[in-house]
């Protein structure tokens, strides 16, 4: 029930709904609040009684009173119990925290700043309406994350440890999440690590951003995988870095077209995803990798290694990150937990010479002062405990053969316009369409049948198109990838070159 009603003798106009996820009180108080700031009620006039304005409004008068509590609390109003409510004669300046939080009150806040704003940041990847089919690459599937475990070992954690996980901390990330992070990089990926080797961060975002603004100086400049990750260029650019383009083929970043490049000019860093380059998904060859550390040590540059989904490699042994190898410290590594436990579970880190790392961990105190304990903690406890890693051997195992059914429905429906080679590892088909197919458009049109896939120009330094497009297999089953499928053959014929 909605209502709008006069209060008779009076002129307020009170919005209030019964049903409304507000309580009563705080939406008479709050109309009432608004009422003021607009100029409508005037301080020093005079409010109804609450018996009356509850009559007229059919409400309780425990609301009215606990209403008028509220507003008197915040120095709106003033009640004398011989004179009766008033408003307040100076009323507050700060408008109340509660106020700013009204919905109402925030569709009534100037859209333009009344100040000049400068460089808008990049763009972000448009998001995508709920129950699309998202195969733009990356997601994992989230049904499959351990939440069971997760909440249970959340629950232990606030009931067990609460003074500690609820209090303020060190930058660097809990010390149980370092050292089991240390331990997995040591067993899986090679990383002769210790807890003091790990800064724990928001998801590999916030890791990229703390490498950029330790590293990075402005005009300094950045080589960039040509085909790639526009989220880490933009977080090198906000810190004024010059991004040059290098390209990529089917052995990963061209290390001899980094190489000319820095016999033209000194480059501060170089960003690869060695394992499986995003968004292409080949992996960096022996030779190149060798190539590419013996350069850095000799040119003293930095390479961010990004390894955002080891684990999914089905093809033999995940190869070794470069940071295994790296024994002139010239490698910043960044991982995530986004895919092994859930994007929305924020948790990244990176690992790095500890002076570098010292430097990042005091500019995260400036950001965000430090990470959620309670969360880090019980994630410790399920690397501790083996569930995360037995979650992840589980999930490959599906990854894997979703990987051979979406390759297999391409193959049946969409074989004479797509060709590509299942890859060895990640989420992803990368895929060559037939030059009848304009890519760009086929993306868009399936993407008003819901399906969400990515052609090259969405990863393309120069915005050029190409004919590629990305098919993420790993958040759907088979039935919702067949549908998919299905879809993306359909829209194919619209998006035929004429
Ligand atoms: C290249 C690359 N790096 C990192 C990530 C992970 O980002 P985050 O850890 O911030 O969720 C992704 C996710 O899609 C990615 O594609």
């Amino acid at each position: 029930m909605k209502s709008n009603r006069p209060v008779r003798g009076w002129n307020l106009q009170l919005q209030i709904a019964a049903s409304g996820s507000e309580p009563l009180f705080l939406q008479i108080s709050r109309a009432i609040a608004a009422d003021i700031q607009r100029g409508r009620l005037k301080p020093g006039a005079r409010l109804p009684g609450s018996r009356t304005l509850a009559t007229s409004l059919g409400v309780h008068r425990n609301t009215v009173i606990s209403a008028y509590a509220e507003l008197a609390s915040e120095g709106w109003i003033e009640s004398s119990r011989a004179s009766g409510t008033f408003i307040a004669r100076s009323l507050p300046t700060a408008r109340p925290r509660a106020f700013t939080r009204s919905p109402q009150q925030a569709g009534g806040r100037p859209a333009k700043p009344g100040f000049e704003l400068r460089d808008a940041p990049g763009p972000t990847e448009p998001s995508f309406p709920a129950g699309a089919f998202a195969m733009s690459g990356g997601m994992p599937d989230v049904r499959l994350a351990p939440v069971a475990e997760l909440a249970r070992a959340y629950g232990r954690v606030l009931r067990r440890e609460s003074r500690t996980v609820l209090s303020y901390a060190a930058p660097h990330g809990h010390l149980r999440l370092r050292t089991a992070l240390a331990a997995l990089l040591a067993e899986h990926r090679g990383l002769a690590t210790e807890a003091d080797d790990v800064l724990v961060t928001r998801g590999s975002q916030m890791a990229l951003d703390l490498t950029a603004r330790t590293l990075i100086d402005a005009g300094d400049i950045v080589a960039v995988e040509a085909l790639g990750y526009r989220y880490a260029w933009e977080a090198f650019k906000r810190y004024g870095a010059r991004l040059v383009p290098i390209p990529v083929d089917d052995q990963g970043l061209d290390v001899d077209a980094l190489t000319r490049l820095i016999e033209r000019t000194p480059v501060r860093a170089v960003y690869v995803t060695p394992h499986h380059q995003y968004p292409t998904m080949v992996t960096m060859s022996a030779s190149r990798r060798v190539a590419l550390l013996a350069l850095a040590q000799r040119k003293g540059f930095a390479v961010i290694e990004d390894d955002y989904d080891h684990e999914f490699h089905y093809e033999g042994r995940p190869v070794l990150p470069l940071a295994s190898a790296d024994s002139a410290g010239v490698v910043v590594y960044i991982g995530s937990l986004s895919k092994i436990l859930a994007p929305g579970v924020r948790l990244g880190y990176v690992v790095a010479p500890r002076t570098l790392l010292e430097r990042m961990a005091v500019h995260r105190t400036y950001v965000d002062r430090q990470g959620d304990q309670a969360i880090e903690l019980a994630v410790a406890h399920l690397l501790e405990d083996g569930t995360l890693q037995r979650c992840v051997r589980r999930t490959r195992r599906i990854y894997h053969a979703r990987r051979d059914f979406l390759g297999a429905e391409l193959q049946r429906k969409l074989g004479d316009t797509l060709s590509f080679r299942l890859p060895s590892g990640s989420m992803a088909i990368w895929a060559e369409v037939a030059p009848d197919v304009d890519a760009d458009a086929w993306v868009a049109r399936a993407f008003e049948r819901s399906v969400v896939i990515r052609s090259a120009r969405q990863f393309a330094f120069d915005g050029r198109s190409r004919p590629f497009v990305r098919i993420g297999f790993a958040a759907h089953e088979e039935r919702e990838l067949a549908e998919a499928v299905r879809r993306l053959a359909q829209v194919r014929y619209n998006a035929e070159v004429r």
